[in-house]
């Protein structure tokens, strides 16, 4: 049986007190998710707006800060003093919004839980829509995923994104649709209700790495959620800046390639692999540049090679598959020569595996196989190894 309010206030003989804590600490029926990095001025209004728009419905506001340079942590946990609905999670060492999504929806014990941004681009009126399209209080049956959309009728980008964006947006969501068999009008929203059960349930197979945190859920629940869009107008930023870049697009390929993958590889370690092979092609256009043009010996040429691709590797590493992790200063340079041991057993293990398999009288065929195999060897070896030793977890 489920406990209820009154099974935990009972037995506090008499204390006021103790029994209006027990009813605080009875779960919300909504927890609104709001990830933050530098949002300082956007939030306490926000806040505000939720109070309005919330009015009647008993709801909690989960704040995941990223530990921002601005201080709105800070400010969040100032306001959560007096304002019983705010809770605050920091997290330190980390960045990315589809972690803090992640996060601060299982920090929730609401049957329902939305996410919004918390730069007010969000239309919050929107929420009770959502609400009652869950909890089936507008008579459609009840959904598990209400999507607040600017692509269907009546929903808009209005001046919220820049043309290119909007363009780059409108490509995501036809490969989201080949891909990935997601029909939704734009999965790339940041705006979303979902029941929390389907969240406990899909949370195992959800990417912390990227802002495609919708995208994920439905790609993950593979057609087994029933989903409503809702219109809504993307409002333009008024306070703080985007923290959106091109490398999203990055992530989005990255997410893309391993849903294709059937989850058995992760993003990281695609992003490892792309990195690796754009050091083959750096390795390369050194070498042919150093003996062609420079005439320098080959075995100079070809150790210079390996160190530029290394470093290579290491730096769009450090920017790309690590950028929630990266170092700077001494700790890159620290970074770096491990990377290089790292990497000089890498050769080890790949030349190992590869002479294991090869026969001198194994033709072609083997020959492929076997150079292949240790390829592949060593990658997985530079992947493990780093990830312990070069970009080991703060
Ligand atoms: N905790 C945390 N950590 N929060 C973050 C991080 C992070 O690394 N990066 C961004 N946020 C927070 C911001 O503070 C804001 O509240 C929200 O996430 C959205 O970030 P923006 O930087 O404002 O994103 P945007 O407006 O460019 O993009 C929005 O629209 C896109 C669709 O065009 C987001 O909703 C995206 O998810 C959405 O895909
Ligand atoms: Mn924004």
């Amino acid at each position: 049986m489920k406990p209820t309010r009154s099974d935990f206030s009972a037995g506090v003989s008499g204390s006021d007190r103790e029994r209006n804590r027990a009813d605080a600490f009875a779960p919300a029926v909504l927890s609104v998710v709001l990830p933050t990095y530098n949002e300082r001025d956007n939030l306490p209004v926000l806040l505000e707006r939720l109070e309005t728009a919330l009015a009647g419905i008993d709801w909690e506001a989960i704040v995941v800060d990223d530990n921002s340079p601005d201080g709105t942590g800070e400010l969040a946990r100032e306001l959560a003093h007096i304002n019983p609905r705010l809770r605050v999670i920091r997290r330190v060492g980390r960045r990315g919004l589809s972690g803090a999504c992640v996060e601060g929806m299982l920090a929730s014990s609401a049957d329902y839980v939305a996410v919004m941004d918390a730069d007010l681009q969000h239309d919050e009126t929107l929420l009770p829509r959502m609400l009652a399209a869950l909890s089936g209080a507008d008579n459609k049956g009840g959904a598990d995923l209400a999507v607040a959309s600017r692509h269907v009728e009546g929903g808009a980008v209005g001046e919220g994104l820049s043309g290119v964006r909007a363009s780059g947006s409108g490509l995501a969501n036809r490969l989201a649709r080949t891909f990935l068999k997601v029909e939704l009008s734009d999965p790339m929203s940041g705006f979303f209700m979902i029941r929390r059960a389907e969240v406990e349930r899909l949370a195992p197979k959800l990417s912390s790495q990227g802002f495609k945190i919708l995208l994920d859920i439905v790609a993950s629940a593979r057609g087994s959620l029933r989903i409503v869009e809702l219109p809504f107008v993307f409002r333009e930023r008024l306070h703080g800046e985007s923290k959106l870049d091109t490398l999203v697009a990055l992530d989005f390929l990255g997410l893309i390639l391993s849903k294709l993958a059937g989850d058995l590889v992760s993003i990281r370690f695609l992003m490892f692999m792309m990195v690796g092979a754009s050091g083959v092609v750096v390795h390369m256009a050194v070498l042919f540049t150093l003996t062609e043009l420079f005439a320098v010996p080959f075995t100079a040429a070809q150790t210079s090679a390996t160190f530029v691709a290394m470093t290579s590797n290491f730096w769009l590493n450090n920017r790309l598959t690590y950028r929630d992790r990266r170092l700077k200063g001494l700790a890159a340079l620290r970074g770096l020569l491990t990377f290089y041991l790292v990497c000089s057993f890498g050769v080890l293990a790949n030349v190992g595996v590869a002479t294991m398999i090869y026969r001198e009288d194994g033709g072609p065929l083997l020959i492929g196989i076997a150079g292949a195999a240790g390829a592949v060897m060593g990658a997985v070896w530079n992947y493990a190894a780093s990830s312990v030793l070069t970009w080991r977890k703060a």
